[in-house]
């Protein structure tokens, strides 16, 4: 794996570079592969990304060729507030004429282990065999105060095999139920960006990028992909305590 960590003045300066990093990481599995499979997260540092790649970079990517799916998702139905796909709907998804079909989406509205049944389904449907799932060429994730990424909590089994878990977690006032990736699937991907801002998450910040390995405890710890990359945009903030 290839570490990188890259500091920003503030979030519209790391969205600028996380569009950036979309759009090429877009057009090189377009010419590549034909296919652009990208994994999307929720929660509110990505929003303004998902501005930017509805606006000033729209044009940039071959939307026709990308195809959408999440690191994770709540399970309320998707016209919910805490739907991620939703959010996605609202602020990208509904702006750039993607093909319906290219959109993947967790089915929050289903009892969770059904949810988690029919995502893995989509999954094996874009699967790179043996593997039961495909190299995405990037995911997209974040990280909580507390560690977590995606869905994956602190306290959750680290030695996670299947491709989607459903779990139940707690955190701040979002919905409890949930399904996720697990990291064999998020560390198969080409290369795996995560955005972090704000001074609340320094300290977690501060220990996930230390030596000091805990999986258990900081989840975030647990993406490592192995023939790809990982990189990390944060704020100035976010940054304070790293060395
Ligand atoms: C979700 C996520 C989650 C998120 C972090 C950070 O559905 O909530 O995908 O892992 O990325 O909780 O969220 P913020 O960007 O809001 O801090």
């Amino acid at each position: 794996m290839n570490r990188e960590v890259r500091v920003f003045q503030d979030l519209e300066s790391l969205s600028r570079a996380a569009a950036q990093l979309f759009v090429e990481a877009a057009r090189q599995a377009a010419s590549e592969r034909g296919r652009f499979l990208t994994a999307l997260s929720g929660g509110s540092t990505p929003q303004r990304l998902f501005q930017l790649l509805a606006s000033d970079y729209r044009t940039e990517v071959d939307w026709k060729l990308t195809h959408i799916f999440w690191a994770d998702e709540r399970c309320v139905p998707p016209d919910e507030a805490g739907s991620n796909y939703g959010q996605a709907r609202e602020a990208l998804l509904g702006r750039i004429g993607i093909p319906e079909e290219n959109i993947h989406r967790i089915r929050g509205e289903l009892e969770p282990a059904e949810a988690s049944k029919d995502y893995a389904l989509s999954l094996r449907q874009f699967a790179s065999p043996p593997l039961e799932w495909p190299f995405f060429a990037l995911v997209l994730l974040g990280m909580g105060a507390d560690g977590h990424t995606a869905s994956l909590f602190p306290g959750s089994p680290v030695e996670a095999t299947a491709p989607v878990l459903a779990v139940t977690a707690h955190y701040e006032d979002r919905p409890a139920q949930r399904i996720t990736l697990t990291p064999p699937v998020i560390n198969s991907a080409r290369l795996v960006v995560f955005m972090a801002t704000g001074t609340a998450k320094a300290e977690t910040l501060r220990r996930v990028l230390s030596d000091q390995y805990e999986p258990e405890q900081l989840p975030a710890q647990r993406i490592d992909p192995k023939d790809g990359d990982l990189t990390w945009l944060i704020d100035e903030k976010a940054a304070s305590k790293v060395r």
